[in-house]
């Protein structure tokens, strides 16, 4: 997937679609013979490697480092990028002891013109400084009151599934998705679920989609063009909505970043809030929804995991029907293992892309400044080399003893370093809660055979919907 990642950024940037002179002060690419000694594929004539990445990005980034090995070039319309498979890899850019690496200039080429000023896409000391002003959002005492949040509309979202039958079939997926926003609303933005958080759903899923839409520009009619026109909705509304949670602050996150204050004490300017609340609702919602569908999917084909996660959850809540308290959550050690394997089969985010601000030197390549590289978590999380038959569901991969065993970077679904999510701890609240309240109602299961197909890219989903079989239990 690092390399459809290097393939969107090359394409974004490329002379053509979408330049680096509206950016001059990113780092200059050196030009495609800069890279002549890194060994690689430039695929087919104007498309380079870009149609073989897209196609099926696991089998061309295991053919590439079978024929080429960790370290190989790619060439996406017009531009080549550099790979870097293996935790070493990883270690290195995410931590990215010596700076040597831009998120700007990695994530901004897809990103920019829809989520501009997003934390993710910003670098060294501004990054630090707005990182440390959000993280308030994150505190234990916001965090309870999420908690409360999501449990009651979770309780009542997931009690309606099936409109009271006793067994049927059902599209998980969706019902997930539906759900996460609805709860998105309430613990982000602190509004009651109705019209308005459709409204700015369609808004949000124009941009979501523009991220990877293949023109870059916001021409009338491209999937870019009402991504940007769903971004201008947004920042309106969410203007206007930061008066109001400014003068009357209530426990949603965005009341927290309203009151987010830099180092010196000031507020941070509004249309900063705006830019990042507006983040971090895209960096939120598909995650969860992508993390927790592969954790049911898996649970529906080992019902030991299932029952298991069941009793966990009835004894932290205190029996059938009734909310996790907030203190509880930790003791759902269980749950917690089958989530950390659900991210590690399918990541949600399975490629990073930064840009090289200096010259550095990897395995024995020089790699010059103004290259892309990408880093490939979901290519490390199913190398044998780390997990052992690793197509198989097993939570205990990471029992202490195992994870001591393991390289600190062979799991890093949450990324690493300064960029490490900021909302990895609400991810997995969230996944508790909706773990608990899923099936202490429902015995999940998959019709024999079914094995549904997963759309790879920009972020994992069934595309079916993933229709499991739901018996009512509660
Ligand atoms: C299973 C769910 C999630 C996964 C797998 C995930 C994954 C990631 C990854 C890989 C990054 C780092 C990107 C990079 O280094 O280039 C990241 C950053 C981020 N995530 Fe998450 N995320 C999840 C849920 C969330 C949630 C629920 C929130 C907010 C409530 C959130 C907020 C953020 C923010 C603000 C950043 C940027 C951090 C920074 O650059 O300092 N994420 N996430």
């Amino acid at each position: 997937m690092a390399d459809i990642a290097l393939a969107q950024a090359g394409h974004a940037q490329s002379g053509a679609i979408h330049s680096d002179h509206a950016n001059p002060h990113w780092t200059r690419y050196p030009g495609d013979a800069a890279l002549d000694h890194i060994p690689g594929d430039d695929g087919w004539p104007i498309v380079g490697t870009t149609l073989q990445e897209l196609a099926d990005p696991d089998a061309f980034t295991a053919r590439m480092r079978a024929a080429h090995g960790p370290v190989y070039r790619v060439r996406s319309f017009g531009r080549r990028g550099v790979n870097l498979i293996g935790p070493e890899a990883n270690e290195l850019i995410l931590f990215d002891r010596d700076r040597l690496f831009s998120n700007e200039q990695g994530w901004g080429p897809l990103l920019n013109l829809l989520f501009p000023r997003g934390l993710m896409l910003m670098d060294h000391d501004a990054h630090r400084i707005d990182r440390r002003a959000l993280s308030i959002a994150f505190k234990p005492e916001p965090m309870k009151a999420y908690s409360d949040v999501l449990n009651r509309d979770i309780a009542r979202g997931t009690q309606g599934w099936g409109a009271g039958a006793d067994t049927f079939t059902f599209r998980i997926y969706d019902a997930i998705k539906t759900l996460t926003l609805q709860t998105a609303a309430t613990s982000f933005l602190g509004l009651p679920l109705g019209p308005e958080a459709d409204r700015l759903n369609r808004a949000f899923t124009a941009m979501v989609q523009a991220a990877v839409a293949p023109i870059r520009r916001p021409l009338p009619l491209t999937a870019m063009g009402r991504g940007v026109a769903g971004r201008r909705t947004l920042v309106t509304w969410f203007t206007a909505l930061l008066a109001e949670r400014r003068a009357q602050p209530g426990q949603d996150m965005f009341s927290q970043f309203a009151q987010a204050t830099r180092d010196d004490g000031t507020l941070l300017p509004a249309d900063v809030v705006v830019d990042h609340m507006i983040f971090l609702l895209m960096a939120a919602h598909d995650t969860i929804t992508s993390s927790f569908t592969t954790l049911i999917w898996h649970l529906a084909q080992n019902q030991d995991w299932q029952d298991r996660l069941r009793a966990e959850g009835l004894a932290a809540a205190g029996g059938p029907g009734r909310s996790l308290p907030h203190g509880a959550l930790a003791q759902m050690d269980q749950t917690e293992l089958a989530f950390k394997e659900a991210l590690r089969i399918m990541p949600p985010v399975p490629a990073l892309p930064r840009r090289a601000l200096r010259d550095f030197t990897f395995m024995g390549h020089r790699i010059p400044a103004g290259v892309n590289v990408g880093i490939n978590p979901a290519a490390v999380h199913a190398d044998p080399a780390y997990w052992p038959d690793p197509t198989r569901f097993d939570p205990l991969r990471f029992t202490p003893d195992n994870v001591a065993a393991r390289h600190k970077y062979a799991w890093v679904p949450f990324g690493g370093g300064a960029h490490m999510c900021l909302g990895l701890h609400f991810a997995t609240m969230q996944t508790k809660i909706l773990t608990h309240h899923v099936l202490s109602r429902y015995r999940i299961s998959a019709a024999p055979g079914y094995s549904p197909r997963w759309q790879a890219w920009p972020i994992p989903r069934p595309r079916d919907g993933l229709r499991l079989e739901m018996r009512r239990i509660c």
